[in-house]
């Protein structure tokens, strides 16, 4: 059985709550430790980013162009959320594990909203859900609270939105700049517990940070934010070609991962490997050792088939 190790961030081994990142609002400028938020979709990138001490795990649906290869997000199923959360569920002792719900699982009806809501906490063990939009899905994340499920909110560059904005592009410019603010402040008057702000100016940001009573978790909307997400393989450096000018590469696994199985590429066709130390203790060493075998029969090759499928 798996006993988990004292976590690494400096944090405690404590689970963390909704209450308990509620708490991390910062007031009247003056800081509580800021969340620290990032995406996993398997089991063995949960167990990571657990030992390391986020406080909070996204299913994002950007899995659909991490782990399925889309172009956008759209496409992704509600069945395929609740199946990549459960896996990620099982890799999690202390974060608190958000499910995203996928385009047009929640859009149709507040009632949508809520069914689709509590299929991610039931079936995919999620402790709460994000969605995205603002003023116009207020009423739904209104009726998926009321149903006892956290909400976390969504606005700015919203990439199920993407062909409505014209591209994933930085939003909150111009006029654009009120709408953020009034998608954040209803979605708090509509009980998120706190809201993700996407590719926003930074000092939008920090206005919402300011003008809003929950935490506000950043990716791409400067340092006032209460809290930060990046996609893990971005921050890892596992994504190849573009990437977002916000993801900060903290690592380069791709690269080692390329040498690494070019090595074993390497050492398979010069048979170095396996080596002894990756075999199991040969038979001969017990002194079985092994008759030859009798030649086949070149006859029996010709023998007709016992079952004639044919005819
Ligand atoms: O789907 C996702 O990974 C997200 C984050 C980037 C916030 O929504």
């Amino acid at each position: 059985m798996y006993a988990p190790a004292p976590i690494r961030g400096n944090a405690s081994n404590k689970k963390v709550t909704v209450p308990d990142l509620r708490a991390r609002k910062a007031r009247d400028g003056h800081g509580a430790e800021k969340i620290a938020m990032v995406t996993a979709y398997d089991y063995t990138m949960a167990r990571l980013v657990d030992e390391a001490g986020v406080d909070m795990v996204l299913v994002g649906d950007s899995l659909g162009m991490v782990v399925q290869g889309l172009s956008t997000t759209i496409p992704v199923t509600l069945d395929e959320m609740a199946y990549h959360c459960r896996a990620v569920a099982r890799g999690l002792t202390r974060a608190h594990l958000v499910g995203d719900l996928p385009f047009m699982s929640y859009q149709v009806s507040p009632a949508q909203a809520v069914e689709s809501a509590g299929k991610l906490m039931k079936e995919g063990a999620c402790e709460s859900v994000k969605l995205e939009g603002g003023q116009e899905v207020a009423e739904h994340v209104m009726r998926i609270v009321r149903a006892g499920i956290p909400v976390v909110g969504h606005v700015g560059l919203t990439p199920q939105s993407v062909h409505a904005l014209g591209g994933f592009k930085v939003q909150g410019r111009g006029a654009g700049a009120e709408k953020v603010i009034d998608d954040a402040v209803s979605l708090e008057q509509a009980g998120a517990f706190c809201i993700v702000l996407e590719a926003i100016p930074p000092d939008l940001a920090a206005h919402v940070t300011s003008l809003v009573s929950i935490p506000t978790i950043g990716i791409g909307a400067g340092n006032a934010c209460d809290g930060q997400v990046l996609v893990s393989t971005d921050l890892l450096g596992l994504s190849l070609g573009h990437q977002p000018k916000f993801a900060k590469r903290f690592a380069n696994l791709g690269e080692q991962a390329i040498d690494a199985i070019a090595a074993y590429v390497r050492d398979v066709r010069s048979g170095e490997f396996p080596a002894a130390a990756h075999a199991y203790k040969p038979n001969a060493s017990s002194g079985r050792t092994y008759e030859a075998h009798p030649p086949l029969d070149p006859s029996d090759l010709d023998a007709p088939l016992a079952l004639d499928l044919w005819h």
